[in-house]
């Protein structure tokens, strides 16, 4: 069955179900996310060494409140549920959970039993919690191993059936210890190995790879992100005679990235990369267009037409790769974080290629995991930890018409803006930074002229997940430095405004 050890973490839609499953990756073990509707049968398929419920919004008694499967607890692997999991264990297996008279919301002293689950946590601490409704009176075989002021039982554990619960979160960092208890969990209670590491995971994908693969052509769409660069490299360690690289440059690119590609993959690595020169063909669609949602409709056919142009020069291929990574194909629980952004995804490429199947050897990673591959795998910093960029391009970044003389400023804008960025240290730090092009013109007095030329906008802002963003504080001193560079270097710009706004209601892009 499954070679590698998992934990399934069963999501009721909590807002830290995601982190739940990334706890136990990085403690090296690999997790499984799943929506609550998930039956014991599906479960039992991962052939798990522990399963965890999440929190989530509802009530475990209510008339809409989302139930369990009770098989899972008929599985014999042990099961930890976590604050609403808790609840619905203890529902589901005949105690009772009732609203409390007064919530817990915030730091709350716990005291702690001995228990092997609780090893780690001395015999009290600061817990985390988050609740109204509490268990009252716990299933039989089930005793109380943790308590606070308002709250009973703070946890509960049958070691019989090996099946525990907390009502406080110990996947966040306000709890005291609580990785420690999530640790003793994996590995005291259900025996985790730690097997989840990035060098197992190139054995593993690689042997899978060169089965697949052999005497094969795969073809990869190569934009320079994080999660393609790293694919290519994985591919190119596996086959490096199978793999294909089509890079589009659609012009709207930022300055040097052309040439950064295709030294690392061209030269470097040596990958077969096929560079498809279209800036002016893109240039030429976008004449005259001055609406965001026609430019990036433009921009998004165009690409495809060039893609499968390339392809069909290459011929059939047996495989198209594509960079999917875990939060993409994800399934969460009731009402929550599922993100939907279809309209940043570049569509409809498989349909336009002739192949016979699709490979995606980063489909179980998290973006942080993807990114430990890449340095793994021997990609330069520059590209692991690159910040995100929009597949339009600087097409949602020069508002208005497209002109080659305003793509021409704020490529170099944006260049003087990241230099000095990375000057300052501050480039790993602010989630993305950007120069963008207004499409505004104001009086300036240079020398002894009058000018009426560009304003130049900087952008950075402060994100988990791009869903929302907070803009970032820039130290003054810094902005000062980038906006005297802008203006003396970068010809046609007389103005360099600061965007002070943040997400909602502004978007992270201007367009
Ligand atoms: P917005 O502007 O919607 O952007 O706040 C959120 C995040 O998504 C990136 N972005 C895109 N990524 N294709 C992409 O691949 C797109 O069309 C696109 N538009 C925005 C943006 O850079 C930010 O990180």
């Amino acid at each position: 069955m499954n070679a590698r050890q998992t934990i399934v973490v069963i999501d009721f839609g909590g807002q830290y179900n995601q982190l739940i499953a990334r706890r136990v990756r990085d403690m090296g073990v690999y997790s499984e996310l799943v929506p609550y509707t998930v039956t014991a049968q599906k479960v039992a398929s991962f052939d798990p060494i522990g399963i965890i419920l999440t929190g989530g919004p509802l009530s475990a008694f209510g008339a809409d409140s989302p139930k369990l499967d009770k098989g899972i607890y008929e599985l014999g692997v042990p099961v930890l549920g976590i604050c609403y999991g808790m609840q619905i264990t203890a529902h589901l297996l005949g105690g009772e959970v009732a609203e409390g008279k007064v919530g817990e919301f915030g730091g709350v002293v716990c005291h702690y039993d001995e228990h092997p689950l609780l090893a780690a946590m001395g015999k009290e601490g600061t817990c985390w919690m988050s609740h109204r409704d509490k268990v009252v009176a716990l299933p039989e075989g089930f005793v109380g191993i943790a308590r606070t002021k308002d709250t009973e039982y703070a946890a509960m554990a049958c070691d019989a059936k090996r099946i525990y619960g907390v009502q406080f979160h110990p996947e966040v960092l306000h709890t005291e210890h609580g990785l420690d208890l999530m640790h003793s969990f994996v590995y005291d209670i259900c025996g985790a190995k730690g097997d989840w590491t990035m060098s197992n995971f190139i054995d593993e994908q690689v042997a899978a790879l060169r089965k697949q693969l052999d005497g094969k052509k795969v073809l990869l769409g190569l934009s320079g992100g994080v999660d393609s660069s790293v694919l290519a490299a994985l591919l190119y360690k596996a086959c490096p005679d199978s793999l294909i690289c089509v890079f589009v440059d659609h012009g709207l690119l930022r300055k040097n990235e052309r040439e950064e590609v295709e030294e690392v993959f061209g030269k470097q690595f040596g990958v077969n990369l096929i560079t498809a020169d279209a800036a002016g063909r893109f240039l030429k669609a976008l004449e005259g267009v001055v609406e965001p949602e026609r430019k990036r409709k433009i921009i998004g056919e165009t690409f495809v037409r060039v893609f499968e142009e390339e392809a069909r020069k290459i011929g059939k291929v047996d495989y198209l790769a594509q960079g999917t990574i875990y939060p993409d194909r994800v399934e969460s629980g009731v009402g929550n974080s599922a993100v939907i952004k279809s309209h940043h995804n570049v569509g409809g490429l498989p349909s336009v290629v002739d192949f016979d199947g699709l490979v995606e050897p980063l489909r179980d990673l998290f973006k942080d995991e993807v990114r430990r591959l890449g340095f793994a795998l021997g990609l330069p910093r520059h590209i692991v930890m690159r910040q995100p960029f929009p597949g339009p391009g600087l097409g949602v970044r020069v508002l208005g018409e497209i002109t080659e003389d305003k793509l021409r400023i704020v490529r170099e804008a944006d260049y003087i803006f990241r230099e000095e960025i990375a000057k300052a240290g501050l480039d790993e730090s602010i989630w993305q930074y950007f120069a963008a092009l207004s499409n505004m013109r104001s009086v300036g007095v240079k020398g002894d002229s009058r000018s009426y030329d560009y304003a130049v906008v900087l952008r950075a802002v402060a994100s988990v997940d791009a869903m929302t963003a907070e803009w970032y504080k820039i130290p003054y001193d810094v902005l000062d430095v980038v906006s005297t560079r802008i203006t003396n270097e970068v010809s046609g710009v007389n103005r360099v405004l600061y965007d002070i706004t943040n997400k909602p209601p502004a978007t992270i892009e201007l367009e």
